[in-house]
């Protein structure tokens, strides 16, 4: 089977790379992806794949049936880009001025085709029925896979059952193409945004003794007292991180502000402290604030969960990894501070997410997220391959 596979991936590999240069050549921002989703539409329906537009916005789910009856598998990618000046130069470079698929997705979104178009070819072997979901916004809280779940994309849609599994890939430019990588159980942070307005009297920076109050030493404590959120309060053991990022305080070297803003990040990876965190967080705010006269207010903006690998699951997939890729080319990963929305499918059904490598050389190893960033396209072969191996081959499936 696995010969089968890598010869229709291998057959399809110079129509993948021109897709998803399509897509990276003409990016769209989160739930902007109507361009994407259109194109996507079509080449599934151009397949003979049964397809559903405008889910949760411009999200798109595909039906594959196999010829044997079975249950159902959930396969994710994501279509949107960053706002970001692409500056790599590439003939199929961003025709977006501001925009660009500086994160891969136009990758995921590729591979999945490739996964509909290998699945379709070879559905006299499929079990069951593969839903491929097209998912938009990633990249933008509160994300498009909370709306796409909240339509009903994991319950029973257009005749089929509800996916027993779900999976998902997303690139790493830190791993050679051709390599896959896993990490069982907790792999993802929880990411919540954090949002602090600090009042005082703004005045003479000569006379604070006048303003019984000084915004911007007030912040001080504050930025150093919400440290202690993780150093006294986090259990030992729960992964979890702090950081303001962005600290204006207006006034002047001969002016104390009224007014001194603040924003931060906090990440976590257990579910339960992660909701104390924020108590804590305000009430740190709040009353170390008070303590130096001023009067605070916080905003814990909350954004996409931490992401568990079901522990079961990741074993299988790590199984079909070693039997596709071979036991050489599977990596086992640490923990990843980033965040993904993914974890929110994770949350409802069993199932991994898990890395497709991207990188080896030096112009495919730039970070994710940088102007530089690109793929090695060789990596498209593994993305569609894998995933069909997957679906064609998952135990109970
Ligand atoms: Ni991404």
């Amino acid at each position: 089977m696995i010969d089968e596979i890598r010869y229709h991936a291998d057959d399809l590999y110079n129509e993948l790379v021109a897709i998803r240069r399509r897509i990276h050549s003409k990016p769209e921002l989160a739930t902007d992806e109507v361009e994407t989703a259109r194109f996507v539409s079509e080449m599934l329906e151009g397949a003979g794949i049964e397809t559903v537009e405008g889910v949760a916005g411009t999200g798109v789910v595909g039906f594959i049936d196999g010829d044997e009856p079975g249950p159902s598998l959930l396969l994710r990618a994501d279509m949107d880009a960053l706002p970001i000046q692409e500056e790599t130069e590439l003939p199929f470079a961003s025709q977006v001025a501001g925009c660009m698929h500086a994160c891969g997705h136009d990758a995921h979104t590729a591979s999945l085709i490739g996964t509909a178009l290998i699945l379709k070819r070879m559905r006299a072997q499929l079990r069951g029925s593969v839903r491929l979901v097209f998912q938009p916004a990633e990249e933008r809280v509160p994300g498009g896979a909370k709306p796409m779940i909240d339509a009903g994309v994991l319950g029973a849609m257009k005749g089929r059952d509800e996916p027993r599994r779900v999976f998902a890939q997303h690139v790493s430019p830190e791993l050679p193409a051709g390599t896959i990588g896993l990490r069982s159980g907790m792999y993802m942070a929880s990411a919540d945004e954090i949002y602090i307005h600090v009042h005082g009297k703004g005045g003479h920076a000569a006379a604070p003794h006048t303003l019984g109050t000084d915004v911007v030493v007030a912040s001080a404590h504050i930025i150093a007292a919400l440290q202690t959120v993780v150093s006294r309060h986090a259990p030992p053991g729960v992964p979890s991180i702090v950081s303001i990022g962005r600290v204006i305080a207006d006034g002047a070297t001969n002016v104390i502000p009224a007014l001194c803003t603040m924003e931060g990040t906090f990440r976590a990876m257990d579910e339960t402290w992660r909701f104390r965190a924020h108590e804590l967080i305000e009430r740190i705010v709040v009353d170390t604030a008070a303590a130096h006269g001023a009067r605070a207010e916080v905003e814990v903006r909350v954004g996409y969960p931490a992401l568990e690998n079901d522990e079961e699951e990741t074993r299988r997939v790590r199984q079909a990894a070693v039997a596709y890729v071979g036991e050489e080319n599977v990596v086992d990963l640490d923990r990843w501070y980033a965040s993904e929305d993914f974890a929110w499918f994770l949350q409802n059904a069993p199932g991994a997410f898990y890395r497709l490598g991207t990188g080896g050389s030096p112009a495919t190893s730039h970070p994710l997220h940088s102007a530089q960033f690109t793929i090695d396209e060789d990596a498209l072969r593994t993305g569609s391959g894998f995933m069909a191996y997957l679906a064609l081959t998952y135990p109970d499936h």
